[in-house]
């Protein structure tokens, strides 16, 4: 066992829910082993500057239960930067002499694939660390904190955007935030009961969007007695059309990971439906069969975009983030003990600890698109012509994996 007798918390990357959970689960299960916690703010960026800030804070038990573990965000702050980026040739070495300074043994790293590599990095370079999954994108190869969090608070905003695209007929896209992956868009968007979800895995066919949509929603104002009706297209910020390329806004620039900054896939979704419903002679027909048509003024349904942005990875974490931050921290200072640096925790079930070598966990997970079919024989529309759920069967004799 390892002799480690302070450990530093770090949170880096996006910020989103369970993270605090992580940070209890860290600094409670050192304290009942005698082990001090101590908060290295603001990510990476803090632990470079660490040698020059004149204190840090220690979790001590008064301390910790002032954090509040069902709120999102960091109490230990973040920022996107990559210590191997840092123009200094010195870096490595400030960064030693600033833990030497606070005494502080080992590192506990909450972040995601950009976090992970310099966890990857660090202990390369021979600075005691282990990795707690985290991000809201659930691209790692692990279950990462976040993830259920972002699902639930996407799910609750679509479904309650029907209420007022019914009000007004409207036809709502909902931009959210998972860069390259759709997990949460896909998740949160059934847990929605939304029309249609779009998702980097599946390049769009903005006909087969259209068609969908107008089938849906033409048939619902016209079935309903009072003449109202919607349609709610979920779409994840990393979507490409058929040709593969990218649908977002090239000025968003990048983030200090070296990232372009994703945004303004709906906004595409949108323009591209409002082509085709002014185009459309169906659609006057419509409107003047339903009693909307109104000259100049209101020829065609309207089309909105909403983007929730940083919405949904802020505010509330769901009990099943709290859950996973929770043990998943805690098995954290085991790793540590145990010596096994540069590793993650993937799990804990029952009393064994999962872990993998984080340069594995890191290595990006798409959505599984041969699970799509199945909610397409359900009625739910992803930007492509419907195909049969090939199924397979195969029965469990010991553990499957659980991650959302
Ligand atoms: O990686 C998490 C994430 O929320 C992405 O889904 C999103 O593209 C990005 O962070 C936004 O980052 P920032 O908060 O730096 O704008």
């Amino acid at each position: 066992m390892a002799s480690i007798k302070r450990i530093g918390i770090i949170t880096s990357g996006g910020d989103c829910g369970g993270l605090n959970a992580v940070i209890k689960g860290v600094s409670r299960e050192a304290f009942s082993l005698g082990i001090e916690t101590a908060v290295i703010p603001n990510g990476y960026a803090g632990l470079y500057n660490l040698v020059d800030l004149e204190n840090v804070v220690f979790l001590n038990a008064e301390r910790v239960s002032k954090i509040e573990a069902s709120l999102a965000g960091s109490e230990a702050g973040h920022s996107r930067v990559k210590i191997s980026k840092i123009a200094d040739p010195k870096k490595y070495d400030r960064i030693k002499d600033g833990l030497k300074k606070f005494n502080i043994d080992a590192l506990v790293i909450s972040g995601g694939d950009d976090t992970g590599s310099v966890v990857v990095d660090l202990s390369a370079q021979g600075i005691p660390c282990v990795h707690v999954p985290k991000t809201m994108d659930l691209d790692l190869q692990s279950y990462s904190v976040g993830g259920d969090s972002a699902i639930n608070r996407i799910a609750v905003f679509a479904r309650d955007l029907k209420t007022t695209g019914l009000s007004h007929n409207r036809v709502v896209v909902v931009e959210v935030f998972g860069r390259y992956s759709g997990h949460t868009a896909l998740r949160g968007g059934i847990g929605a009961e939304a029309d249609c979800i779009l998702i980097p895995e599946i390049p769009v066919d903005f006909d087969i969007v259209y068609d969908h949509m107008k089938t849906t929603y033409i048939g619902r104002v016209k079935r309903s007695d009072v003449k109202s009706g919607t349609y709610i297209i979920v779409v994840a910020e990393g979507i490409t059309n058929a040709s593969g390329e990218m649908l977002y806004d090239e000025s968003a620039g990048v983030d200090a990971f070296g990232h372009k900054k994703l945004a303004g896939s709906g906004k595409f979704v949108r323009q591209q439906l409002e082509k085709r419903l002014k185009r459309d002679p169906e659609i006057t027909q419509f409107m003047k069969d339903t009693g909307m048509y109104a000259p100049g003024v209101y020829e065609v349904p309207e089309v909105r975009e909403v983007v929730p942005g940083h919405l949904v990875r802020c505010g509330n974490s769901s009990a099943y983030d709290v859950n996973f931050g929770y043990k998943t921290g805690a098995a954290a200072v085991y790793l540590l003990l145990e010596g096994k640096t540069g590793n993650t925790v993937v799990d804990v079930d029952g009393r064994k600890i999962y872990f993998e070598a984080t340069s594995e966990v890191i290595k990006r997970r798409g959505v599984d698109v041969s699970e799509i079919a199945l909610y397409e024989s359900l009625g739910f529309n992803f930007g492509r012509k419907p195909e049969k759920f090939n199924r397979v069967f195969e029965e469990v004799t010991g553990a499957v994996p659980r991650h959302l």
